[in-house]
């Protein structure tokens, strides 16, 4: 077998056997197979698309092309949160110090900014000293200690996908059921979760565009956890628009840390409290959804959530007198006002083109090698659906880079679309699949 004649197969629209997707995964992550012949193939996947058998195959490579992290010594049902992808999600950084905070031990491996889509360690790291590297024995060991670690894809967890993951950003070659589902899945399985909830995001911001395709790759994740023994609840959310207010790394650190001290955005808190109460269902800390909400809403307001973040800081090297002091974060050079030039109805603020300009400010890469700026970015003061009068400042740029700034302007303009007629606020959560 040779890595040319899996190319040829799936260019072809054949499907692979086992034997090839291993033989693929097991070369790729050794190098033995090199980036030219990987992106090679994964365009081929991406373009002639995977059976769900293939799917599971390469899901299951991937999880085993590195260790399994056994967390059994734990005595505790892990469960585990991902999110497809979004822009100005931070639910991350809530969501898990807030379960954690409710009794869930959280051992959560995240990825970085993958396209026009931000990365919860990147947004971590925007915390100075906060350490998203460390070893597999010490992630282990903060779970024990304080019920919750938040670390990079560093460890040998999946490295396939380490490397997958890296190539698809830099081909274009994301927005792919197949290769998402197999990516948050072996992810999951070698991470040790046993239950997963996921947020699958659809619209404009998400690599998913529609229902049908969401429902898709929700679809397929949840047979694959099935096949993998790991019950998965999949939670279908809205990314026409950005997620909260704001969009760029500190930025959202700032909004997250906010919340948690019991100021959280109204779609943030619906995204925060469904996916939250299906992990509290599932870990067995309760059987009623209804008093899952309570419980997360309550320690969201008593601090509880705060504290749990605040620990969680300290315990993996961050300077916590960033989350005491807000101020402490350095702003970028240059804050502009943006300022409605109609009086109306906020109809649409394309969720993907903000994402494309927050990346093109520094907030994101363009190649892997790409250092991101925590401080730039963008954050809105409306939601689609809201009221503005002309000359109203409805939003902030974030910017170091004086010679972006008039395109910047100018792009955000067109993004922010006003109209007469009133518009309806755009529903948060769609469905929940399981
Ligand atoms: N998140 C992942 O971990 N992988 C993807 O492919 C997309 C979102």
């Amino acid at each position: 077998m040779t890595i040319l004649d899996i190319i040829e197969k799936k260019r072809d629209k054949k499907e692979l056997t086992k034997e090839e997707i291993e033989f693929f995964v097991d070369g790729y992550t050794k190098g033995e197979i090199t980036d030219y012949q990987a992106a090679a193939l994964v365009m081929a996947i991406f373009i002639q698309g995977m059976t769900d058998e293939e799917t599971t195959n390469l899901t299951i490579a991937m999880a085993h092309s590195g260790e399994i992290l056994d967390l059994s010594k734990l005595n505790k049902i892990i469960v585990d949160k991902h999110s497809t992808g979004g822009v100005g999600d931070k639910v991350s950084l809530i969501l898990l110090p807030l379960v954690a905070s409710c009794g869930v031990a959280v051992a959560k491996m995240s990825g970085r900014g993958l396209g026009f889509t931000g990365g919860t360690v990147d947004k971590l790291e925007s915390i100075p000293g906060y350490k998203t590297d460390i070893d597999i024995n010490k992630f282990v060991e903060n779970v024990e200690k304080i019920g919750i670690s938040m670390i990079s894809q560093t460890l040998n967890l999946a490295p396939a996908d380490k490397k997958l993951y890296a190539l698809r950003d830099s081909i274009s070659c994301v927005e792919s059921i197949p290769l998402i589902a197999s990516s948050i899945m072996s992810k999951k399985i070698a991470s040790g979760a046993q239950k997963i909830v996921l947020d699958v995001t659809v619209g404009s911001g998400a690599f998913m565009k529609n229902l049908h395709d969401a429902e898709k790759l929700a679809k397929e994740m949840i047979s694959i956890g099935k096949l993998a023994g790991r019950e998965t609840v999949c939670v279908l959310t809205n990314m026409d628009e950005p997620l909260g207010y704001s969009v760029g790394n500190s930025l959202e650190v700032k909004e997250a840390i906010e919340a948690l001290n019991g100021n959280i955005q109204e779609d943030v808190k619906k995204v925060v409290l469904e996916l939250g109460s299906y992990m509290l269902l599932l870990a067995g800390i309760t059987n009623d959804l209804g008093k899952a909400k309570e419980m997360l809403n309550e320690n969201l307001q008593n601090g509880k959530a705060y504290n749990k973040f605040l620990e969680l800081v300290k315990m993996q090297g961050g300077d916590a007198t960033y989350l005491a002091d807000l101020e402490n974060f350095e702003d970028s050079q240059y804050i502009e006002p943006i300022y409605s030039e109609k009086t109306g109805y906020i109809y649409s603020m394309d969720a993907k083109e903000i994402g494309k300009l927050a990346c093109s400010l520094g907030a994101g890469r363009v190649r892997k090698e790409d250092k991101i700026d925590p401080s730039v970015g963008i954050v809105l003061l409306k939601k689609v659906g809201d009221y503005v009068t002309k000359d109203e400042v409805i939003a902030y740029l974030h910017v170091n880079n004086p010679e972006q700034l008039d395109s910047a302007k100018e792009n955000i303009k067109k993004i922010i679309k006003i109209r007469k007629e009133k518009t309806e606020h755009l529903k948060t959560i769609i469905k929940i699949m399981k």
